[in-house]
């Protein structure tokens, strides 16, 4: 009996948020290596196909009244096309990666670079760290996964960079290897006013998680969207949200469903390409937190 009203006045508070992102076409797109289970090199990629769907998503965050900024792509860098693990910023700050995998090493240099051109302040890091790829802002609390890419003592090293409460997460499932994998924010930047980090609405796939970080989830998080293993399987939770649009994979109907049902607006892009190279939606987009793009004055 419940649900319409349910559904009804939570659709009612959902409000869609400015965002401010960072891309990188593909133009360089391939799979030439191999650093998660996802990539076969073996295996033809079409950069014009990725490209293509590239742009849907561009394309799809201008419409929705967003600010995408661009980075050049490198040639040699054929996964620099996963800005997320460019950097994590907030207030204006951007704490540079330090990646895992020698193969893309060298783009923590250009992102950095891009921060500092940008008017963003770089902190360079000590410990190994991918950027948004692990570090997801819920509230006003830092949630940070590792078990394969990011260090746990980034996690000590971010909390000191933002002064911020960050709360560990470790991942166990070689498919989900970033936190933004198995994770989505749906509602990013509620904050304290409205109640606190607790505020915060997220969805997650609960196999993807140890038995500890999933308890830390379901204390912080009870009513969170618990995922399937078939969405999660096709990086359903690899999404982008705005606190209203939700940006999905095409692939992940059971979610798309359950996003509908708390008032959110989910809309589908295929990174079916991109998703060769282990990478979705969240994973080609990098939030720009600056105080400059709060004040429209950029
Ligand atoms: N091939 C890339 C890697 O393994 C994919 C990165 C995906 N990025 C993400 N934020 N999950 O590093």
């Amino acid at each position: 009996m419940s649900t319409p009203e349910t559904t009804l006045s939570a659709a009612a508070t959902r409000t869609a948020q400015h965002r401010r992102y960072l891309m990188c076409r593909p133009e360089h797109f391939t799979v030439s290596y191999k650093i998660n289970p996802w990539m076969e090199p073996a295996k033809p990629t079409d950069t014009a196909k990725a490209i293509a769907q590239w742009q849907k998503l561009y394309d799809l965050y201008l419409e929705l009244g967003h600010e995408v900024e661009l980075i050049e792509p490198l040639a040699g860098y054929p996964d620099m096309v996963y800005t997320a693990n460019g950097g994590f910023l907030i207030d204006n700050r951007a704490y540079v990666p330090k990646f895992y995998f020698e193969q893309r090493a060298g783009e923590a240099p250009a992102f950095a670079e891009w921060f500092r051109a940008n008017g963003f302040d770089t902190v360079e890091p000590e410990e190994v760290n991918e950027g948004e790829g692990d570090f997801l802002l819920a509230g006003d609390t830092i949630l940070a996964g590792t078990g394969f890419r990011s260090a746990g003592d980034s996690h000590r090293e971010v909390a000191e960079v933002f002064g911020r409460e960050v709360v560990t997460l470790t991942l166990i499932d070689p498919r989900f290897y970033h936190l933004d994998t198995a994770l989505t924010v749906l509602d990013p930047v509620i904050g304290a006013e409205n109640g606190g980090p607790e505020k915060a609405n997220i969805a997650y796939l609960p196999g993807a998680f140890d038995d500890a970080s999933r308890a830390i989830l379901e204390e912080r998080f009870p009513d969170a969207i618990l995922v399937s293993d078939e969405d999660g399987a096709v990086f359903g939770l690899n999404s982008a949200s705005d606190g209203y649009n939700v940006i999905i994979s095409p692939r992940a109907t059971g979610f798309e469903k359950q996003l509908r049902e708390r008032g959110y607006n989910p809309i589908t892009v295929d990174l079916s390409e991109l998703l060769l190279g282990g990478g979705g939606i969240k994973c080609c987009t990098l939030e720009l937190r600056g105080a400059l793009s709060e004040s429209g004055a950029k």
